[in-house]
């Protein structure tokens, strides 16, 4: 990117030049991570930036908001159509944000609340007792068996034992599809609100390779980065019956002016998501996902679940003889970024776990097919196996940097 204006700052052009070269000539392995498109990147960047629209289209408490409303409206419309959702939000700032609203909008403080344990691959939102949910909330948290796979038996007896108000399914190192329509009938069985944090598989669901909670479930949340490939940002959707309580709990309960620019980042990447190339993206995520698990397998990995039907794969590295972090370390010398994270039933601590986690986003935005996902494979077995040997590192750096130069930095002019 030629950042031309911001030559005159020269300490952020310097860091954003570096920054771009890392992004050129490494793998980008975090499942959370994607390369947006030109167009979101435009919008993102965009003069939208200077205004401030406190409200909602048609009831602002600002003037000038003919084009932000339109924008906003269009990003709404838009998401619907890519969800099947009846009401939709699009002010949320990130998801985080995103799950309090939903929170604040649809509990009281202390109400009972059930998510996926944070070291078992749930979301820091979803309860940790740290976090703003599990101070406000009374948790109680579920967990995957000691094969990886969510333990739903368990899920079903924890709502009838404590009958909570909410509860959240969907993930954040969980490398399996899931069963909506249990979690949907578990929920009913206690009158609890079913909640679905989609922002990991949101692009695999818009691109119809995974199923969609979006018409059965309560409320919808997701991250409009990650595999939806847009703007940082997220998006709350749910039925018209909660659709007051949403949008009153983002606006004026827990933000303030919405950030424009990035909702026309949103409303683009939602246009692109509905185009039917969208699909093939999503569906080739998953296939380059499947080909870079079983190439580890064949490299002598263990896998939680021994494999992935999404774009996420989950390594347990405990007869690897090294740890999450020393493999981060590993891969950040040779040019791969994946990141260290922890299995179920950790035996290690979340600073320097058992785990690595690894997706297949960015990489296929990329243009990365199932051959590159050999390649891949192979230079991490190759990378972890020589950790401690600099020469060896660097040499695969080179390889992994020739590769990567084959394929353009998406959005990059
Ligand atoms: C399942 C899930 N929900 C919510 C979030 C939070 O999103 P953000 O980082 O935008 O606050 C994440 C991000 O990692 C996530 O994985």
């Amino acid at each position: 990117m030629q950042f031309t204006s911001l030559q005159q700052d020269s300490e952020i052009y310097a860091a954003l030049q570096a920054e771009t070269s890392r992004q050129r000539e490494g793998i980008e392995l975090i499942p959370s991570e994607n390369y947006t498109s030109a167009a979101v990147l435009e919008a993102a960047g965009s003069i939208l930036t200077n205004k401030y629209s406190e409200g909602y289209p048609g009831k602002r408490y600002y003037g000038g908001q003919v084009n932000v409303d339109a924008i906003e409206n269009i990003a709404i419309e838009r998401a619907k159509k890519l969800f099947s959702a009846e009401h939709v939000n699009v002010q949320p700032y990130s998801g985080s944000p995103a799950n309090a609203a939903v929170y604040f909008a649809l509990l009281n403080y202390g109400d009972t609340i059930m998510g996926l344990k944070l070291d078992h691959g749930g979301h820091i939102t979803h309860g940790l007792p740290i976090s703003f949910s599990g101070r406000s909330y009374k948790v109680v948290p579920y967990t995957c068996k000691p094969d990886g796979w969510l333990d739903m038996d368990e899920v079903e007896r924890l709502a009838q034992e404590h009958k909570p108000k909410l509860i959240v399914a969907g993930f954040t190192a969980y490398p399996r599809a899931i069963d909506w329509q249990r979690f949907r009938a578990i929920a009913d069985s206690v009158n609890a609100v079913a909640f679905a944090d989609i922002s990991h598989t949101a692009g695999l669901i818009a691109g119809k390779q995974l199923e969609n909670p979006t018409p059965y479930f309560d409320v919808v949340m997701t991250t409009t980065h990650k595999t939806m490939r847009g703007p940082r940002g997220a998006i709350i959707m749910c039925k018209e019956k909660y659709a007051a309580a949403i949008d009153k709990a983002v606006f004026p309960g827990l933000q303030g002016g919405p950030h424009d620019h990035i909702i026309a980042g949103k409303a683009v990447c939602f246009a692109e998501a509905l185009q039917p190339d969208f699909q093939n993206y999503a569906r080739q995520i998953i296939l380059n996902a499947k080909a870079l698990a079983d190439a580890l397998k064949s490299h002598g990995f263990k896998l939680v679940t021994d494999g992935t039907d999404t774009h996420l794969i989950l390594i347990d590295l405990t007869n690897k003889n090294i740890t999450g972090k020393q493999a981060q370390t590993a891969l950040d010398a040779v040019g791969i970024t994946a990141n260290k994270n922890t299995i179920p039933h950790e035996p290690r601590s979340p600073m320097d776990p058992s785990g690595l986690r690894l997706g297949t986003p960015a990489a296929t935005t990329r243009g990365m097919k199932e051959a590159a996902m050999q390649k891949i494979a192979a230079w991490i077995n190759d990378a972890l196996a020589s950790k401690d040997d600099a020469a060896k590192l660097q040499a695969i750096k080179e390889e992994v940097k020739s590769f990567c130069l084959q394929f353009p930095l998406p959005g990059v002019h």
